[in-house]
Protein backbone atom coordinates (compact mmCIF):
# COMPACT_ATOMS: atom_id res chain seq x y z
CA UNK A 1 0.00 0.00 0.00
CA UNK A 2 1.21 3.31 -0.77
CA UNK A 3 2.33 5.32 2.19
CA UNK A 4 0.34 8.43 3.05
CA UNK A 5 1.95 11.86 4.50
CA UNK A 6 0.33 12.13 8.36
CA UNK A 7 0.05 16.21 7.29
CA UNK A 8 -2.74 14.80 4.20
CA UNK A 9 -4.53 11.82 6.68
CA UNK A 10 -4.78 14.65 9.33
CA UNK A 11 -7.09 17.25 6.84
CA UNK A 12 -8.77 15.03 4.15
CA UNK A 13 -8.74 11.18 6.27
CA UNK A 14 -11.96 9.74 5.95
CA UNK A 15 -13.29 7.46 8.36
CA UNK A 16 -13.04 3.17 7.42
CA UNK A 17 -10.25 4.30 4.67
CA UNK A 18 -7.26 1.53 4.95
CA UNK A 19 -3.85 3.75 5.25
CA UNK A 20 -0.09 2.82 5.85
CA UNK A 21 2.23 5.40 7.47
CA UNK A 22 5.80 5.74 7.98
CA UNK A 23 7.29 7.92 11.22
CA UNK A 24 8.36 8.37 14.36
CA UNK A 25 7.13 7.70 17.99
CA UNK A 26 6.24 11.11 19.72
CA UNK A 27 5.06 9.03 23.07
CA UNK A 28 3.41 5.89 24.41
CA UNK A 29 0.69 5.42 26.56
CA UNK A 30 -0.43 2.03 27.41
CA UNK A 31 -3.96 0.35 29.55
CA UNK A 32 -5.20 -2.69 30.16
CA UNK A 33 -5.56 -4.50 26.90
CA UNK A 34 -4.72 -1.36 24.33
CA UNK A 35 -1.67 1.00 23.78
CA UNK A 36 -1.68 4.58 22.01
CA UNK A 37 0.94 6.03 20.43
CA UNK A 38 1.71 9.37 18.76
CA UNK A 39 3.41 9.48 15.55
CA UNK A 40 4.83 12.25 13.80
CA UNK A 41 6.53 11.99 10.21
CA UNK A 42 7.59 15.98 9.86
CA UNK A 43 4.66 16.77 7.80
CA UNK A 44 2.44 18.26 10.30
CA UNK A 45 2.70 19.99 13.75
CA UNK A 46 0.25 17.44 15.16
CA UNK A 47 1.04 13.64 15.46
CA UNK A 48 -1.66 11.04 14.48
CA UNK A 49 -2.56 8.65 16.77
CA UNK A 50 -2.38 5.08 16.47
CA UNK A 51 -4.57 2.39 18.59
CA UNK A 52 -2.54 -0.70 19.47
CA UNK A 53 -4.93 -3.37 20.31
CA UNK A 54 -3.61 -6.80 21.78
CA UNK A 55 -4.76 -8.54 19.37
CA UNK A 56 -2.19 -7.45 17.15
CA UNK A 57 -0.12 -10.73 16.85
CA UNK A 58 3.23 -9.05 18.16
CA UNK A 59 1.60 -7.11 20.83
CA UNK A 60 3.77 -8.03 23.77
CA UNK A 61 6.75 -7.46 21.53
CA UNK A 62 5.24 -4.22 20.21
CA UNK A 63 5.02 -3.17 23.78
CA UNK A 64 8.76 -3.55 24.80
CA UNK A 65 9.83 -2.15 21.27
CA UNK A 66 7.89 0.88 20.56
CA UNK A 67 9.45 3.79 23.15
CA UNK A 68 10.10 7.68 22.06
CA UNK A 69 11.95 8.06 19.25
CA UNK A 70 11.44 4.62 17.39
CA UNK A 71 10.79 4.76 14.21
CA UNK A 72 7.51 2.35 12.83
CA UNK A 73 5.42 1.87 9.95
CA UNK A 74 2.02 1.10 10.45
CA UNK A 75 -0.65 -0.37 8.58
CA UNK A 76 -4.68 0.05 9.42
CA UNK A 77 -8.12 1.64 9.19
CA UNK A 78 -8.75 5.27 9.49
CA UNK A 79 -11.44 5.62 12.73
CA UNK A 80 -13.42 8.72 14.16
CA UNK A 81 -11.36 9.50 17.47
CA UNK A 82 -13.81 9.30 20.48
CA UNK A 83 -11.12 11.64 22.31
CA UNK A 84 -10.60 15.08 22.59
CA UNK A 85 -7.88 16.68 20.29
CA UNK A 86 -8.11 14.79 16.95
CA UNK A 87 -10.88 14.56 14.25
CA UNK A 88 -9.24 10.78 13.46
CA UNK A 89 -7.38 8.50 14.48
CA UNK A 90 -5.51 5.20 13.17
CA UNK A 91 -6.45 1.37 14.48
CA UNK A 92 -3.68 -0.50 13.74
CA UNK A 93 -3.52 -4.14 11.87
CA UNK A 94 0.49 -4.43 11.25
CA UNK A 95 2.81 -2.46 13.66
CA UNK A 96 6.54 -3.04 12.14
CA UNK A 97 9.49 -1.48 14.49
CA UNK A 98 12.07 -0.45 11.84
CA UNK A 99 14.24 1.13 14.16
CA UNK A 100 14.04 0.82 17.92
CA UNK A 101 15.57 3.82 20.12
CA UNK A 102 17.60 3.49 23.13
CA UNK A 103 16.51 4.94 26.72
CA UNK A 104 19.32 7.67 25.91
CA UNK A 105 17.23 9.05 23.35
CA UNK A 106 17.30 13.21 24.52
CA UNK A 107 13.91 13.90 23.22
CA UNK A 108 12.27 12.60 25.81
CA UNK A 109 8.28 14.47 26.67
CA UNK A 110 9.27 17.83 28.37
CA UNK A 111 10.22 21.21 26.96
CA UNK A 112 13.79 21.57 26.27
CA UNK A 113 15.40 24.85 26.24
CA UNK A 114 16.77 25.61 22.67
CA UNK A 115 20.50 26.14 24.31
CA UNK A 116 20.16 22.16 24.88
CA UNK A 117 18.79 21.53 21.48
CA UNK A 118 21.58 22.94 19.54
CA UNK A 119 23.75 20.67 21.15
CA UNK A 120 21.76 17.75 19.61
CA UNK A 121 21.34 19.36 16.61
CA UNK A 122 21.30 16.09 15.06
CA UNK A 123 17.75 15.63 16.60
CA UNK A 124 16.12 18.63 16.73
CA UNK A 125 14.40 18.63 13.99
CA UNK A 126 12.28 16.19 15.38
CA UNK A 127 10.82 18.70 18.07
CA UNK A 128 7.26 20.86 17.60
CA UNK A 129 9.24 24.13 17.28
CA UNK A 130 11.86 23.07 14.96
CA UNK A 131 9.94 21.18 12.97
CA UNK A 132 7.24 24.19 12.14
CA UNK A 133 10.13 26.74 12.14
CA UNK A 134 11.98 24.43 8.86
CA UNK A 135 8.37 24.21 7.18
CA UNK A 136 8.06 27.45 7.34
CA UNK A 137 11.14 28.07 6.29
CA UNK A 138 10.68 25.64 3.73
CA UNK A 139 7.35 27.39 2.47
CA UNK A 140 9.19 31.07 2.77
CA UNK A 141 11.75 29.53 0.15
CA UNK A 142 8.98 28.67 -2.44
CA UNK A 143 7.38 32.03 -1.95
CA UNK A 144 10.45 33.59 -2.58
CA UNK A 145 10.50 31.53 -6.17
CA UNK A 146 6.90 32.13 -6.98
CA UNK A 147 7.15 36.27 -6.11
CA UNK A 148 9.81 36.73 -8.59
CA UNK A 149 8.84 34.25 -11.44
CA UNK A 150 5.01 35.63 -11.40
CA UNK A 151 7.37 38.77 -11.96
CA UNK A 152 9.21 37.76 -14.93
CA UNK A 153 12.71 37.92 -12.63
CA UNK A 154 15.25 35.68 -13.96
CA UNK A 155 16.85 33.16 -11.44
CA UNK A 156 20.60 33.74 -11.79
CA UNK A 157 23.52 31.50 -9.63
CA UNK A 158 26.00 33.58 -8.51
CA UNK A 159 29.49 32.04 -7.58
CA UNK A 160 30.08 31.19 -3.57
CA UNK A 161 33.52 31.61 -4.24
CA UNK A 162 35.10 34.69 -5.41
CA UNK A 163 37.87 37.22 -5.54
CA UNK A 164 35.75 40.07 -4.54
CA UNK A 165 34.48 41.94 -1.29
CA UNK A 166 31.26 42.97 -2.57
CA UNK A 167 30.40 44.92 1.25
CA UNK A 168 34.04 46.28 1.60
CA UNK A 169 34.15 45.72 4.94
CA UNK A 170 36.96 42.92 5.12
CA UNK A 171 34.66 40.12 6.57
CA UNK A 172 35.55 37.09 4.05
CA UNK A 173 36.88 33.75 5.00
CA UNK A 174 39.56 33.24 2.75
CA UNK A 175 39.47 30.14 0.65
CA UNK A 176 43.21 28.11 -0.04
CA UNK A 177 44.91 24.51 -0.78
CA UNK A 178 48.35 25.78 0.06
CA UNK A 179 49.63 23.90 3.17
CA UNK A 180 49.16 26.38 6.18
CA UNK A 181 52.08 24.23 7.68
CA UNK A 182 54.17 25.55 4.74
CA UNK A 183 53.03 28.63 3.46
CA UNK A 184 54.93 30.00 0.17
CA UNK A 185 56.10 33.45 0.82
CA UNK A 186 57.38 36.43 -1.76
CA UNK A 187 60.33 37.95 -1.39
CA UNK A 188 58.36 40.57 0.62
CA UNK A 189 57.84 37.84 2.66
CA UNK A 190 53.85 38.13 1.70
CA UNK A 191 51.38 34.82 1.21
CA UNK A 192 52.26 34.16 -2.44
CA UNK A 193 48.98 33.51 -3.75
CA UNK A 194 50.23 32.64 -7.44
CA UNK A 195 51.30 29.84 -5.97
CA UNK A 196 47.33 28.73 -4.61
CA UNK A 197 44.45 27.14 -6.54
CA UNK A 198 43.04 30.01 -8.13
CA UNK A 199 46.29 32.46 -8.34
CA UNK A 200 45.04 34.52 -6.44
CA UNK A 201 43.55 35.39 -3.08
CA UNK A 202 39.78 34.10 -3.46
CA UNK A 203 37.05 33.94 -0.93
CA UNK A 204 33.68 32.61 -0.03
CA UNK A 205 31.15 35.30 -1.23
CA UNK A 206 29.85 37.93 1.32
CA UNK A 207 26.84 38.95 -1.32
CA UNK A 208 25.83 37.52 -4.58
CA UNK A 209 25.40 41.25 -5.95
CA UNK A 210 28.26 41.82 -7.98
CA UNK A 211 27.52 39.45 -10.27
CA UNK A 212 23.62 39.74 -10.02
CA UNK A 213 24.59 43.01 -11.60
CA UNK A 214 26.05 41.54 -14.29
CA UNK A 215 23.03 39.87 -15.05
CA UNK A 216 20.74 42.52 -14.70
CA UNK A 217 22.92 43.85 -17.80
CA UNK A 218 21.60 41.09 -19.94
CA UNK A 219 17.92 40.22 -18.71
CA UNK A 220 16.33 43.24 -16.72
CA UNK A 221 15.34 41.89 -13.49
CA UNK A 222 17.29 39.03 -11.81
CA UNK A 223 17.34 37.36 -8.72
CA UNK A 224 19.82 35.45 -6.84
CA UNK A 225 19.29 33.21 -3.51
CA UNK A 226 21.65 31.22 -1.79
CA UNK A 227 24.25 31.08 1.16
CA UNK A 228 26.56 33.82 1.47
CA UNK A 229 29.46 33.74 4.52
CA UNK A 230 30.74 37.01 6.69
CA UNK A 231 33.94 36.11 9.05
CA UNK A 232 32.11 38.70 11.73
CA UNK A 233 33.07 38.06 15.22
CA UNK A 234 29.56 38.67 16.47
CA UNK A 235 27.85 36.74 18.92
CA UNK A 236 24.14 38.20 18.03
CA UNK A 237 21.17 36.51 18.02
CA UNK A 238 20.79 38.21 14.69
CA UNK A 239 23.68 37.20 13.04
CA UNK A 240 25.30 33.89 11.29
CA UNK A 241 28.38 33.98 9.69
CA UNK A 242 26.49 31.22 7.04
CA UNK A 243 23.60 32.85 5.95
CA UNK A 244 20.89 32.59 2.91
CA UNK A 245 20.26 36.21 0.82
CA UNK A 246 17.48 36.59 -1.58
CA UNK A 247 19.11 39.28 -3.91
CA UNK A 248 17.17 41.08 -6.63
CA UNK A 249 18.53 43.06 -8.90
CA UNK A 250 16.67 45.29 -11.50
CA UNK A 251 17.64 47.30 -14.53
CA UNK A 252 15.98 50.37 -15.45
CA UNK A 253 15.02 50.96 -12.01
CA UNK A 254 15.69 53.82 -9.19
CA UNK A 255 15.44 53.52 -5.13
CA UNK A 256 11.75 54.30 -5.35
CA UNK A 257 10.97 50.97 -7.45
CA UNK A 258 12.88 49.09 -5.04
CA UNK A 259 11.29 50.31 -2.02
CA UNK A 260 8.32 49.41 -3.66
CA UNK A 261 9.49 45.89 -4.79
CA UNK A 262 10.87 45.34 -0.97
CA UNK A 263 7.48 46.08 0.50
CA UNK A 264 5.51 43.97 -2.18
CA UNK A 265 8.13 40.95 -1.33
CA UNK A 266 7.91 41.15 2.80
CA UNK A 267 3.74 41.45 2.13
CA UNK A 268 3.87 38.34 0.16
CA UNK A 269 6.03 36.39 1.99
CA UNK A 270 3.47 36.78 4.86
CA UNK A 271 0.36 35.81 2.65
CA UNK A 272 2.16 33.17 1.39
CA UNK A 273 3.26 31.32 4.78
CA UNK A 274 -0.05 32.20 6.47
CA UNK A 275 -2.26 30.90 4.12
CA UNK A 276 -0.04 27.52 3.11
CA UNK A 277 1.32 26.86 7.32
CA UNK A 278 -1.91 27.89 9.43
CA UNK A 279 -1.44 25.03 12.02
CA UNK A 280 2.65 26.21 12.63
CA UNK A 281 1.69 29.96 12.45
CA UNK A 282 -0.64 29.75 15.23
CA UNK A 283 1.66 27.48 16.99
CA UNK A 284 4.63 30.17 17.26
CA UNK A 285 1.87 32.69 18.57
CA UNK A 286 0.57 30.34 21.19
CA UNK A 287 3.83 28.77 22.33
CA UNK A 288 7.05 31.36 21.02
CA UNK A 289 5.71 34.77 20.75
CA UNK A 290 2.46 35.87 20.89
CA UNK A 291 2.81 38.78 18.83
CA UNK A 292 3.37 36.77 15.42
CA UNK A 293 0.08 36.87 13.96
CA UNK A 294 -0.40 40.48 15.24
CA UNK A 295 3.00 41.65 13.12
CA UNK A 296 1.94 39.45 9.77
CA UNK A 297 -1.03 41.22 9.92
CA UNK A 298 0.61 44.63 10.68
CA UNK A 299 3.30 43.89 8.15
CA UNK A 300 0.34 42.87 5.18
CA UNK A 301 -1.67 45.56 6.19
CA UNK A 302 0.12 48.56 6.57
CA UNK A 303 1.90 50.85 4.01
CA UNK A 304 5.55 50.67 5.12
CA UNK A 305 6.86 53.99 6.44
CA UNK A 306 9.47 55.95 4.37
CA UNK A 307 11.76 58.31 5.60
CA UNK A 308 15.61 59.40 5.47
CA UNK A 309 18.27 58.67 7.22
CA UNK A 310 18.35 62.77 8.31
CA UNK A 311 15.24 62.60 9.27
CA UNK A 312 15.43 59.45 11.48
CA UNK A 313 18.81 61.11 13.10
CA UNK A 314 16.40 63.99 14.50
CA UNK A 315 13.33 62.04 15.70
CA UNK A 316 16.09 59.44 17.41
CA UNK A 317 17.67 62.61 18.80
CA UNK A 318 14.45 63.63 20.01
CA UNK A 319 13.35 60.31 21.55
CA UNK A 320 12.38 59.91 25.08
CA UNK A 321 14.34 56.65 25.39
CA UNK A 322 18.14 56.33 26.74
CA UNK A 323 20.03 54.68 23.86
CA UNK A 324 23.07 52.50 24.84
CA UNK A 325 25.14 54.08 21.24
CA UNK A 326 24.64 57.68 21.44
CA UNK A 327 23.21 59.20 18.01
CA UNK A 328 24.31 62.15 15.79
CA UNK A 329 24.34 62.59 11.83
CA UNK A 330 27.04 60.81 10.35
CA UNK A 331 26.69 57.33 12.94
CA UNK A 332 25.62 54.21 11.95
CA UNK A 333 22.03 52.73 12.99
CA UNK A 334 22.60 50.42 15.87
CA UNK A 335 19.48 47.97 16.06
CA UNK A 336 18.53 49.50 19.36
CA UNK A 337 17.72 52.88 16.85
CA UNK A 338 16.37 50.51 14.26
CA UNK A 339 13.89 48.98 16.55
CA UNK A 340 13.20 52.07 18.81
CA UNK A 341 12.03 53.64 14.57
CA UNK A 342 10.18 50.48 13.76
CA UNK A 343 8.65 48.98 16.63
CA UNK A 344 8.43 52.41 19.06
CA UNK A 345 7.53 55.07 16.70
CA UNK A 346 5.98 53.75 13.84
CA UNK A 347 4.71 50.82 15.17
CA UNK A 348 5.71 49.35 11.45
CA UNK A 349 7.90 48.40 9.40
CA UNK A 350 10.26 51.96 8.19
CA UNK A 351 12.07 51.98 5.18
CA UNK A 352 15.32 54.03 6.05
CA UNK A 353 17.20 55.73 2.99
CA UNK A 354 19.88 58.39 1.84
CA UNK A 355 22.67 57.10 4.31
CA UNK A 356 25.72 58.92 4.88
CA UNK A 357 28.22 58.18 2.29
CA UNK A 358 31.25 57.34 4.53
CA UNK A 359 29.17 54.53 6.51
CA UNK A 360 27.73 52.91 3.09
CA UNK A 361 28.94 50.35 0.82
CA UNK A 362 31.07 51.49 -2.43
CA UNK A 363 28.96 50.90 -5.02
CA UNK A 364 25.85 52.96 -3.81
CA UNK A 365 24.87 55.82 -5.45
CA UNK A 366 26.06 59.05 -4.48
CA UNK A 367 23.42 62.22 -4.38
CA UNK A 368 23.29 65.51 -5.70
CA UNK A 369 24.32 66.88 -1.78
CA UNK A 370 27.55 64.83 -2.58
CA UNK A 371 26.92 63.91 1.13
CA UNK A 372 24.64 60.67 1.04
CA UNK A 373 23.65 58.00 -0.97
CA UNK A 374 20.68 56.25 -2.65
CA UNK A 375 20.85 53.11 0.02
CA UNK A 376 17.60 51.70 1.58
CA UNK A 377 17.50 49.71 4.89
CA UNK A 378 14.08 48.18 5.40
CA UNK A 379 13.90 48.14 9.48
CA UNK A 380 10.93 45.71 10.65
CA UNK A 381 9.61 45.43 14.81
CA UNK A 382 11.21 42.75 16.58
CA UNK A 383 14.50 42.19 14.20
CA UNK A 384 15.57 45.82 13.11
CA UNK A 385 17.25 45.69 9.40
CA UNK A 386 15.68 42.93 7.80
CA UNK A 387 16.35 44.31 4.15
CA UNK A 388 19.18 46.16 2.49
CA UNK A 389 19.90 47.66 -0.65
CA UNK A 390 20.63 50.91 -2.96
CA UNK A 391 20.53 52.11 -6.26
CA UNK A 392 23.60 51.82 -7.43
CA UNK A 393 26.00 53.92 -9.23
CA UNK A 394 25.76 53.86 -12.88
CA UNK A 395 28.00 56.61 -13.52
CA UNK A 396 31.75 55.73 -14.32
CA UNK A 397 33.80 58.40 -13.14
CA UNK A 398 32.04 58.70 -9.92
CA UNK A 399 32.37 54.60 -9.38
CA UNK A 400 35.72 54.97 -9.90
CA UNK A 401 36.12 57.96 -7.37
CA UNK A 402 34.15 56.13 -4.53
CA UNK A 403 36.08 52.58 -5.15
CA UNK A 404 39.47 54.73 -4.69
CA UNK A 405 38.11 56.65 -1.48
CA UNK A 406 37.35 53.39 -0.01
CA UNK A 407 41.01 52.09 -0.84
CA UNK A 408 40.04 49.63 -3.22
CA UNK A 409 41.26 48.60 -6.23
CA UNK A 410 39.90 49.97 -9.67
CA UNK A 411 41.78 47.04 -11.57
CA UNK A 412 40.46 44.41 -9.81
CA UNK A 413 37.00 45.16 -10.20
CA UNK A 414 37.70 45.88 -14.05
CA UNK A 415 34.49 44.07 -14.98
CA UNK A 416 32.54 45.80 -12.80
CA UNK A 417 33.44 49.40 -14.30
CA UNK A 418 33.42 47.74 -17.41
CA UNK A 419 28.91 47.77 -16.52
CA UNK A 420 29.53 51.29 -16.92
CA UNK A 421 31.54 51.51 -20.16
CA UNK A 422 29.03 49.42 -22.02
CA UNK A 423 25.19 50.50 -21.81
CA UNK A 424 25.57 51.54 -18.31
CA UNK A 425 21.70 52.32 -16.70
CA UNK A 426 20.55 53.43 -13.91
CA UNK A 427 19.72 50.15 -11.37
CA UNK A 428 19.29 48.55 -8.11
CA UNK A 429 18.27 46.27 -5.82
CA UNK A 430 18.41 44.69 -1.92
CA UNK A 431 19.52 41.73 -0.21
CA UNK A 432 16.58 40.34 2.17
CA UNK A 433 18.49 38.23 4.86
CA UNK A 434 16.63 34.52 4.44
CA UNK A 435 16.67 33.77 8.13
CA UNK A 436 16.01 37.51 9.74
CA UNK A 437 12.75 36.79 7.80
CA UNK A 438 11.82 33.59 9.31
CA UNK A 439 12.69 34.91 12.52
CA UNK A 440 10.51 37.82 11.37
CA UNK A 441 7.67 35.58 10.45
CA UNK A 442 8.06 33.35 13.28
CA UNK A 443 8.92 34.83 16.23
CA UNK A 444 12.07 32.32 17.25
CA UNK A 445 14.34 34.77 19.05
CA UNK A 446 17.71 33.32 18.01
CA UNK A 447 18.92 33.26 14.11
CA UNK A 448 20.55 30.08 14.86
CA UNK A 449 17.22 28.00 15.56
CA UNK A 450 15.83 29.48 12.50
CA UNK A 451 18.58 27.34 9.68
CA UNK A 452 18.48 23.57 10.56
CA UNK A 453 22.71 23.64 10.94
CA UNK A 454 24.08 27.07 12.93
CA UNK A 455 27.72 28.27 11.34
CA UNK A 456 28.82 31.01 13.91
CA UNK A 457 32.10 31.49 15.89
CA UNK A 458 33.00 28.09 17.31
CA UNK A 459 30.17 26.85 15.91
CA UNK A 460 30.33 24.15 13.07
CA UNK A 461 28.85 21.18 13.99
CA UNK A 462 26.97 18.56 12.46
O1 LIG B 1 22.92 44.95 4.26
P1 LIG B 1 23.74 43.85 3.64
O2 LIG B 1 25.14 43.71 4.09
O3 LIG B 1 23.63 44.09 2.08
C1 LIG B 1 24.28 43.41 1.11
O4 LIG B 1 24.97 42.44 1.26
C2 LIG B 1 23.96 43.89 -0.27
N1 LIG B 1 25.03 43.45 -1.18
C3 LIG B 1 22.61 43.38 -0.69
C4 LIG B 1 22.18 43.85 -2.05
O5 LIG B 1 21.92 45.02 -2.21
N2 LIG B 1 22.10 42.96 -3.03
O6 LIG B 1 23.00 42.47 3.87
C5 LIG B 1 21.68 42.27 3.42
C6 LIG B 1 20.83 41.60 4.48
C7 LIG B 1 20.71 42.38 5.78
O7 LIG B 1 19.71 43.35 5.71
C8 LIG B 1 20.36 41.29 6.76
O8 LIG B 1 18.99 40.95 6.68
C9 LIG B 1 21.15 40.10 6.23
O9 LIG B 1 21.43 40.36 4.87
N3 LIG B 1 22.40 39.88 6.93
C10 LIG B 1 22.63 38.86 7.78
N4 LIG B 1 21.84 37.86 8.19
C11 LIG B 1 22.37 36.97 9.06
N5 LIG B 1 23.65 37.01 9.50
C12 LIG B 1 24.48 38.00 9.11
N6 LIG B 1 25.74 38.01 9.55
C13 LIG B 1 23.98 38.99 8.21
N7 LIG B 1 24.52 40.08 7.62
C14 LIG B 1 23.55 40.59 6.83
MG1 LIG C 1 23.04 46.34 5.71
Amino acid sequence: MVTRRIAEILRQGQPSEPVTIKGWVRTKRSSKGFAFIEVNDGSFLANLQVVLNADLPNYEDLLKQVSTGASVEVSGTLVESPGKGQRIELKATAVTVLGVASESYPLQKKRHSFEFLRTIGHLRSRTNTLGAVFRVRNAIATAVHQFFQERDFLWVHTPIITASDCEGAGELFTITNLNLQDVPLTEDREVDYSQDFFGKPAYLTVSGQLEAEIMAMAFRDVYTFGPTFRAENSNTSRHLAEFWMIEPEMAFCDLDGNMQLAEDFLKYMFKYVLDRCPEDMEFFNQRIDDGVLARADNIINNEFARLTYTEAIVLLEKADKKFEYPVRWGVDLQSEHERYLAEDLFKKPAIVTDYPVEIKAFYMRLNNDEKTVGAMDVLAPNIGEIIGGAQREERLEVLEGRIEAQGMSTEELWWYLDLRRFGTVPHAGFGSGFERLVQLMTGMSNIRDVIPFPRAPLSVEF
